[in-house]
Parts: C-alpha cells; sequence; structure tokens
C-alpha cells in the first residue's frame, strides 16, 4: 500500500443521505480511508442513493455503468477499486443490484452503515448485500467526525434526530425503504451537538423524515418532543442558530409551536409539505389532516412568530385530481404565502397504493405543473426583493468570489454577500441589504457584531452550507 486508501461518496437526494454520507466518511476515516472529490483514483466508491425520484434505480443502473468502465481501467493498470451502492435504492433493490450490475461489491441499507467496516472485511472474499433492519443503533457505532472533518464541512451542520416514517402517504416509498419512525436519545444528540459547536459549528439543522415526529427518550426516561429537544439544543454554548426539516403538519404539536414563541435560535422558516390543497386529494393521500388544519397550524405559527416564512412540497397530478383540486392547491399556496415550494409532478412509486389508482395524462400533470411553477418563482423572486433595505443578522460562512468579500446566509437561508474581513467568519453580524440580483442579496455591515465565540477558529476555507444546496425529503 502506498498511501491511504481513498474513498468518494456520492450523495444523491435528501439532506439525510449527505448526513449519511458524511458519517460514512468518518467511520471509514477511522479505518484509515481519506476523501477524495473523484471517482477516478478512489479505491472504495460508495453510492449513496435516493428513492424518492422516479426511475431512481434506472438512475443508479446507469451511473453503475460509468463505474463499471472505471473500475475496468483501474484494473489495467494494476488497481482495484470497489464499488458499493448505500441509500434506499440499495434497500429497496437488494440482491437484484447484484444480478444486474455485477461490477457491484457491497449493497446495503441506510440503517447498516455501521457495519461498513466489517462488510469491507468481507467483500474481500465474495460480494456482500446487508438490507436489514438491525436491531443495534447505528448511532453508536458510527464514528464522530474529527474536529479537522467538522470545520471543513462549514459553519452549519445537520444532525439526524429521527429516522423513518409511520404515516404511509399513498404515494410514498419512505415508510418502505426507511422503514418505523425510530428517534435518538436527547442525551446523544445533545453531546453530537455540543461536539459540533465546540469545532466551531454555529447553526445546527435537524433532520429526519418525519422530524417533528420526534419522540426520543431523555434523560428521565420519558419521551421527549421536539420542542423539548430544540430547548436543549439552543441551551449549547455557540449554538447560534437552529433548524428542523422535514415536518409532518399533524405533528406540529403544542410544544413545538411554543418553541417557536421562545427560542430566539430557532429561526423564522418553517418548511411544512402540504402536498395538495384539496381535502379530497388529501384523504386520497392519507395525509390525515384538511387544508383548514393546515391554515390552523399556519395561523398559529404567525401568531407567535409573526416573521415566519413557510416553505413546502406540493406535487400535481396526483390520481383523480381534477381542474378544481388543482385550483384548490393554487389557492392555498396563495392563503399560506409561501416563499418557495419544491414542485413535483406525481409519478407512481411501484409498491405503493396510488401506483395501482387511475392514473392522470402526462399532458395535464405537465400543464399544472408549469403553472404551479411559475406562481412559485413569482413568489421567490417578490420574497427576495421584499428584503431590499431590511437589516437582518446573517452567519457568515465563507470568503466570496471577489476579493474582500464574504458569504453567509440570512434568517431565511438566502445568501448574502458583503465586503468584510473574514475574521467574521463563523460569526453573526447585522446586515442591511443594498442591493438584489437572482437569488442572492448584497449587503453593508450594519456595525454591529451580534454574536461572537471568544475561541472561534479561523475558518476561511469553508464551503458553501449544504443545507441551501439540497434538496428536502420526507414528511
Ligand atoms: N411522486 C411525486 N412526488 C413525490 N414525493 C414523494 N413521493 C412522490 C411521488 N410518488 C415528493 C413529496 C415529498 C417530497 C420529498 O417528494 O412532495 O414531500
Ligand atoms: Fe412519511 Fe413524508 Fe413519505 Fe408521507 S411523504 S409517508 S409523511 S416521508
Amino acid at each position: 500500500m502506498t498511501g491511504p486508501r481513498k474513498l468518494f461518496v456520492k450523495s444523491y437526494g435528501c439532506q439525510m443521505n449527505v448526513y449519511d454520507s458524511h458519517r460514512m466518511a468518518d467511520t471509514l476515516a477511522a479505518e484509515g480511508y481519506v476523501e477524495t472529490a473523484t471517482p477516478d483514483d478512489a479505491d472504495l466508491i460508495v453510492l449513496n442513493t435516493c428513492h424518492i425520484r422516479e426511475r431512481a434505480a434506472e438512475k443508479v443502473y446507469s451511473e453503475l455503468g460509468r463505474m463499471r468502465v472505471l473500475k475496468q481501467q483501474a484494473a489495467q493498470q494494476g488497481r482495484e477499486i470497489k464499488v458499493a451502492v448505500a441509500g434506499c435504492v440499495a434497500q429497496a433493490e437488494g440482491q437484484e443490484i447484484l444480478r444486474r450490475a455485477p461490477t457491484v461489491d457491497l449493497v446495503f441499507g441506510p440503517q447498516s452503515y455501521h457495519r461498513l467496516p466489517d462488510m469491507l472485511e468481507r467483500a474481500k472474499s465474495g460480494k456482500v448485500v446487508d438490507t436489514e433492519f438491525p436491531p443495534e443503533d447505528k448511532f453508536d457505532h458510527l464514528a464522530a467526525p474529527s474536529k479537522a472533518a467538522t470545520r471543513k464541512r462549514g459553519v452549519s451542520a445537520f444532525i439526524t434526530v429521527q429516522e423513518g416514517c409511520d404515516k404511509f402517504c399513498t404515494f410514498c416509498v419512505v415508510p418502505y425503504t426507511r422503514g418505523s419512525e425510530v428517534s435518538r436519545p436527547v442525551e446523544k444528540i445533545v453531546a453530537e451537538a455540543t461536539r459540533l459547536a465546540e469545532a466551531g459549528v454555529r447553526e445546527i439543522t435537524l433532520i429526519g423524515q418525519n422530524v417533528n415526529g420526534y419522540h426520543g427518550e431523555d434523560a428521565g426516561g420519558r419521551a421527549a418532543t421536539l420542542g423539548q429537544l430544540l430547548h436543549c439544543l439552543a441551551d449549547i454554548p455557540g449554538v447560534a442558530r437552529l433548524r428542523y426539516s422535514t415536518s409532518h403538519p399533524c405533528d406540529m404539536d403544542d410544544s413545538l409551536i411554543a418553541a417557536h414563541r421562545d427560542l430566539p435560535a430557532l429561526m423564522p422558516q418553517l418548511h411544512l409539505p402540504v402536498q395538495s390543497g384539496s381535502d379530497r386529494i388529501l384523504e386520497a393521500m392519507n395525509r390525515r389532516h384538511t387544508r383548514a388544519d393546515y391554515l390552523r397550524i399556519v395561523d398559529r405559527m404567525r401568531a407567535v412568530r409573526p416573521n415566519i416564512a413557510f416553505t413546502s412540497d406540493i406535487i400535481v397530478g396526483f390520481p383523480g385530481e381534477t381542474d378544481r383540486d388543482f385550483a384548490d392547491t393554487m389557492k392555498l399556496v396563495d392563503d399560506v404565502g409561501f416563499v418557495t415550494a419544491y414542485t413535483f409532478k406525481y409519478s407512481p412509486r411501484p409498491g405503493t397504493p396510488a401506483a395501482e389508482m387511475d392514473q392522470l395524462p402526462e399532458a395535464i400533470k405537465d400543464e399544472r405543473l408549469q403553472r404551479l411553477q411559475r406562481d412559485i418563482a413569482a413568489r421567490q423572486a417578490a420574497f427576495l426583493a421584499s428584503q431590499q433595505g431590511v437589516t437582518f443578522d446573517v452567519l457568515f460562512e465563507k470568503s466570496g468570489r471577489y476579493p474582500g468579500q464574504i458569504v453567509g446566509r440570512s434568517p431565511y437561508l438566502q445568501p448574502v454577500q458583503v465586503m468584510g474581513p473574514t475574521s467574521l467568519i463563523g460569526e453573526i453580524a447585522s446586515v442591511t441589504v443594498t442591493e438584489l440580483s437572482a437569488n442572492s442579496l448584497f449587503g453593508a455591515l450594519a456595525g454591529s457584531l451580534v454574536s461572537s465565540l471568544a475561541k472561534a477558529p479561523a475558518r476561511a476555507d469553508h464551503p458553501q452550507t449544504e443545507a441551501a444546496q439540497i434538496e428536502a425529503a420526507g414528511a
């Protein structure tokens, strides 16, 4: 062996996968692997797949075709590459992946990542498939990131606090691929957040497929709510901003709404998928709430946090959706005033109840999607424009493209560029917005440093915050 072994992890889909990819890399770092940015020189390639999109499995198979070529080229140079497929496609397809793509050495689902070192050992003498839901808690076995790895990932970090979903919306594969809801104990999440904060992380986003269904054990052995968990995390020195995603409307309980009133660290933004604005379709989707229920939650949240911005996931063209149902969705978007939303054209997922229902013609779905997207784009632009002249706190993340420029995020996650010293990276400062571009804001430091950590490490080289780069998934 001439040097450390190299690992290339490619993450698809949601933020849970990004988090999982990091934890896999942390676990393999303890085994002597260093991460590389390209698959070409890797000894181990992990594709951390996502099953939520249409033809997800087919896309993975075509990527594996490229991996086969890489593997052959490496073999000609006397080098061996191991190829692993992880994530929800691995969970759903299992053994089938080895049959269709013999180039693959390991297949394992989201609950088996902690077994990676052991699986790699076993892969020396044959193929490995592990799509079990093991009894042990994978988080107890996954290595923690080093301080250096944490710093490199930026001032904003994710923590998975909950996995799986018991809601069984009729369009969704998550309950089948990620299994039933499991929450991590409060103590362990607090310990992980404390470690991150000590390494310089200032913003933590709690993630889970149904994150507000969180019910992890507290120190007294009782089930804690997400609201209670947020209180514990807000107390950690250095943690300045908290977010969570993705939530289900039915789990917006009193303690969570109160947390938005009581915790200034909880950012004024809520991603709350509604999926449809029609009661008929909501019922067919098994969403378990009505449009009126949703609007009530929005009102309650606005009563405690008037500046809160709502974002959502919306599906058009669900089986049976009429023009009137679609009009109800457009109306709901307007009633709530979403500042943006991820929009999806319904597509059947094999094995889910909605896949068996009578499907709408593609042309209708396309036309509705376009109309909705136009509406959402206009809302997004209007929201950005509404920030002109406003003064708010910015968490600075990295140097900008131009000398002297630094880039951070507004409370609503919009990128904000200002002229300022790199010593502000990792700090929160007040900024007044002076100019707008299509997707970002330009501002001037308003003069006051809102929050500073006495021992904040110098971090001039942070990559962009992941939270803004990736898609939401679940709930
Ligand atoms: N078709 C279209 N969109 C879907 N989503 C989940 N399953 C499907 C499907 N079968 C969307 C939902 C969910 C988001 C992550 O993906 O809006 O909230
Ligand atoms: Fe669960 Fe969300 Fe999927 Fe519904 S859409 S089954 S709440 S993950």
